[in-house]
């Protein structure tokens, strides 16, 4: 039987079938599956006629290969390049993700004033007007010669002129507002952003032009079209924050020229994005005094260590089983400290609902984090205030006991930095450091119930 020539895609979820349906069997979609052209056959047809090509000649030796290749533009934002690995790697293709109105346009409009300096940068918007752009630039004060700028929406037009003029760097603003036009299925749809992603990456490879790609994301979290674009592309950034607090982060996902730990800070002013260089500051401030429940955490993000404030809350509850949030930490790690101390110290939290809430819209999930948070939740039942100058650092184990933790000496001279006087941290690790090297009091425990001890 002759093989059909169509298939049909989801649109919402990429499932492909050979017969239409009116509802996607994987993801339960409505009307989402659209007719595509199946894939074209093999050159040379069956497998019997077609004869490989040798590849031998290919084959080169690692050493032969130029390490001139991995050319860095430096982005003129300290954050970015940080982010990126050093800077924004000539052939590129980088997915900048982040929920609409997190600021994506205005990084990248800012970015271009630098870039601007010595290369050209191509400006390709699908949502702005060219006077929006123009408008947004003036207030940003980007003012460069270098910077064109194209709206359009046809990808295929939009690669090409990219093909054709060359410039140093290409920005498209943004993959879900971009069609190829054969495609039947609307802009924004899996298939529109699979293939508009594919069709970019071979122009930036091709022609060695880095493009940075805007993608929303929605609201899981995922970038629209998802898993399809971050696996083509050779970078995932996400940009972060809450929309009323103004600082964001950005984070790499995945980073084929760097480290995916590291996170660059910034905070959204009226003149546009800003660095925040210095982010333990920015995230201690405004502590509240002599109030019992909260404790200083540090976590590292890639090679940084960050200061951040833990607050717990424990109120009497009124419903039969206790409500348990937490906000910039995993649900389950606090259901397991709050077993922990409920079975080894003996704290019930049975008739007690649990808040726990880290400060800044900053996200704890390192290990590391535990001691603080069991901290501030035993400050919070005992209501007795934690010196404002102890900070603490720590994994907690199922026995209660609290346990080692990397980058010991980076995390107490950031302490030692911000002014703290006592630092808490696991005994394992003590003979890591030497106290005669720190003004700050270090303090090693082995087990929870000795770390409360330094609870006044
Ligand atoms: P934008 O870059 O348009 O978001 P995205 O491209 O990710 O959708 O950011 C828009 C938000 O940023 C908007 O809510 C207003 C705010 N903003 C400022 O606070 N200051 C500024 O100077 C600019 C340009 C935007
Ligand atoms: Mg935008």
């Amino acid at each position: 039987m002759a093989k059909s020539k169509f298939v049909y895609t989801c649109d919402q979820c990429g499932y492909e079938t050979s017969k239409w349906n009116g509802r996607c069997p994987s993801c339960g979609a409505w009307n989402s599956l659209v007719e595509e052209l199946a894939e074209k056959p093999s050159p040379g047809g069956s497998r019997s006629t077609y004869s490989a090509p040798d590849l031998s000649e290919s084959i080169l030796e690692l050493e032969q290969i130029g390490a001139d290749t991995d050319v860095r533009y430096d982005t003129g934002v300290g954050e970015l390049n940080r982010v990126l690995g050093g800077g924004l790697v000539k052939g590129s293709l980088v997915l900048l993700g982040g929920e609409p109105g997190i600021g994506k346009s205005t990084l990248l409009l800012q970015i271009c004033q630098f870039l601007g300096m010595e290369h050209s940068v191509l400006y390709v918007s699908g949502e702005e007007s060219a006077r929006q752009i123009k408008l947004r630039a003036q207030r940003l004060g980007v003012d460069t010669e270098n910077l064109y700028i194209l709206t359009a929406t046809d990808a295929e037009a939009i690669a090409e002129t990219i093909s054709q003029s060359a410039p140093d760097i290409a920005i498209i603003d943004s993959i879900q507002t971009m069609s190829i036009s054969r495609i039947a299925s609307s802009p924004g749809s899996i298939t529109q952003v699979r293939e508009c992603t594919n069709l970019f990456m071979h122009t930036a490879k091709s022609q060695e032009i880095p493009m940075i790609i805007v993608g929303h994301v929605n609201k899981d979290g995922a970038i629209a079209g998802p898993k399809v674009m971050e696996h083509i592309v050779d970078a995932v950034l996400h940009f972060e924050g809450e929309r009323h607090q103004s600082y964001r982060l950005l984070r790499a996902v995945k980073n084929r020229f760097g480290s995916t730990n590291e996170i660059g800070v910034f905070e959204m002013l009226d003149k546009g994005l800003s660095e925040v260089a210095n982010p333990s500051q920015m995230l201690l401030s405004g502590r509240p005094h002599n109030v019992s429940g909260t404790c200083v955490a540090c976590v590292m993000e890639g090679t940084r260590p960050i200061l951040a404030e833990v607050q717990a809350l424990a109120a009497k509850t009124s419903y039969a089983a206790p409500r348990r949030m937490a906000t910039g930490f995993d649900f389950n790690r606090l259901t397991i400290i709050i077993a922990v101390l409920e079975k080894r110290l003996g704290i019930f939290l049975g008739s007690l609902d649990v808040y726990l809430n880290i400060v800044g819209g900053f996200r704890l999930d390192e290990p590391a984090g535990d001691l603080p948070v069991a901290m501030a939740l035993y400050s919070a039942v005992m209501d007795r205030p934690i010196s404002e100058e102890l900070i603490a650092f720590g994994e907690i184990g199922l026995g209660g006991e609290v346990r080692s933790v990397s980058h010991i000496a980076q995390r107490i001279r950031e302490a030692e930095r911000m002014g703290f006087s006592t630092c808490v941290i696991p005994k394992q690790c003590a003979s890591a450091v030497d106290q005669k090297d720190y003004s700050i009091e270090i303090v090693p425990v082995s087990s929870l119930k000795q770390a409360f001890t330094k609870i006044k």
